[in-house]
């Protein structure tokens, strides 16, 4: 397949771990993607990201600070990598997009229903494609769950369980994590999980929640955990103390299309954590919706518990068979305790994108799967805001809005 020309927009820290994923597939033989720039309006910021890529891949990128000098620069670019702060992602996404430039951007799509709304126009005006970077459902114990449910493993989901609490008052990765404006902690990393819920148990119908900012200043944690140049240059420039201004903790009932209903209790605040995810079906249940690195397990009545191990093992196990890449980045079916399962599941996504852009296939996340996983996160503030459950369709079709009014007036987004 002729490679995928590619320029990386946003070069802080997952950006910099998009380009080590680039590695990771460049050194398969499913190498399909050439990184021709990277782009980033803190020109340091693209520079330390050149120097990265020459290292990893040997060959430097072009540099740029605008989209409108990058396509200049390489006029037969055909994509984006879009890895901006989520603030930006509308603005950053439809002016690829009307460059002509096909789009996968990481989660969560855009900052509100209505920005990603944007984003959907300005593809279906450009004719372009959009992917969401959505990693977790591209872990094989994500595969292993919606092939367990798919096959009738637990009988019929009626109910679910995500418990995502983790306890402390810790600064989570940066900053603008605690803003809502710039993308809240739990628009951030909870939109994984809206995601991987609707993946496994289909369409949100209904939500009733609460929503509550419990620490109102955070302070910069003792130590971090990447092992990233870019990851240590953020940290060590990192205030001590800032005060939060978004939400950190919230708790849900959601109700299903599909009649089923979910527990939902995720932050990261306070003095306690809990952390639980269940699938409860009428002939069994699965400890897990499936997550980057993730382990899963099958229970049923009157027989022992199932390791991922076991159930790929087992006779309906046999019946799933992984895509050519997946098996060759997880070969086990396994990527708990995999290192550089982070750097797989960017590969995954890369090698996706490439073989759309060359019309071999659809995307699996595509832009109105991601206005859905943002509209189902946004539920949960605009139930709190309207002190009573709210519908999803009425979120999606911004008609349940008043919480995410303040972020568009906050962004300019009308
Ligand atoms: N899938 C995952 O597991 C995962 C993990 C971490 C982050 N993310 C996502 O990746 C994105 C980036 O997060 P991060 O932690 O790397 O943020 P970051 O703050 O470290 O980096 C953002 C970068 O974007 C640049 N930028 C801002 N506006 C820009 C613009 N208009 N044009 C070009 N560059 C611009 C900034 O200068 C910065 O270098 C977010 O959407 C986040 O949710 C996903």
């Amino acid at each position: 397949m002729d490679k995928m020309r590619l320029a990386l927009v946003g070069c802080g820290g997952m950006g910099t771990r998009h380009l080590h994923g680039l590695k990771q597939l460049a050194d398969s033989p499913f190498d399909a993607v050439e990184l021709s720039a990277v782009c980033d309006i803190s020109a340091a910021n693209a520079e330390m990201a050149a120097a990265e890529a020459e290292k990893l891949l040997g060959v430097r990128p072009k540099v740029c600070t605008s989209m409108e000098a990058m396509v200049q620069q390489v006029p037969d670019l055909e994509a984006v990598d879009v890895v901006t702060d989520p603030s930006v992602h509308h603005t950053v996404v439809c002016e690829a997009l009307d460059l002509g430039l096909h789009v996968l951007v990481e989660k969560p799509l855009a900052i509100t229903v209505r920005a990603c709304q944007r984003i959907l126009d300005a593809a279906a005006r450009n004719e372009r494609i959009v992917s969401v970077a959505e990693n977790f459902r591209r872990d094989p114990s994500a595969r292993i769950v919606r092939h367990l449910i798919d096959s009738g493993a637990i009988g019929t989901p009626y109910m679910g369980m995500y418990h995502s609490l983790g306890a402390g008052n810790s600064i989570f990765i940066t900053p603008w994590r605690h803003r809502r404006e710039l993308g809240g902690f739990i628009l951030d990393m909870a939109v994984h999980f809206t995601h991987m819920i609707r993946y496994q148990l289909g369409d949100f119908a209904e939500v009733y929640a609460d929503a509550r900012m419990v620490e109102p200043e955070r302070q910069k944690s003792a130590s971090m955990s990447m092992d990233y140049e870019f990851y240590k240059k953020r940290f060590a420039a990192m205030p001590e103390r800032i005060p939060a201004a978004a939400e950190d903790t919230t708790q849900a009932i959601f109700r299903m299309e599909n009649g089923a209903t979910l527990n939902w209790i995720v932050g990261i605040a306070g003095h306690a954590g809990a952390h639980r995810e269940l699938i409860m079906g009428t002939d069994g249940s699965i400890d897990g919706f499936g997550v980057r690195g993730g382990r899963i397990t099958l229970a049923r009545r009157d027989a022992a518990p199932l390791s991922q191990e076991d159930i790929l093992a087992s006779a309906e196990g046999a019946e799933l068979s992984f895509d050519p890449l997946t098996r060759h980045l997880f070969p086990s079916g396994v990527s708990a305790g995999d290192p550089l399962v982070d750097l797989k599941l960017i590969a995954y996504e890369l090698h996706e994108m490439a073989e759309a852009v060359r019309g071999q296939r659809t995307v699996e996340v595509d832009g109105r799967c991601g206005l859905k996983d943002v509209a189902a996160l946004y539920a949960v503030f605009e139930s709190w805001r309207a002190g009573g459950p709210v519908a999803l369709s009425a979120v999606e079709s911004c008609q349940s809005y008043a919480y995410q009014a303040e972020i568009d007036a906050a962004l300019g987004i009308d």
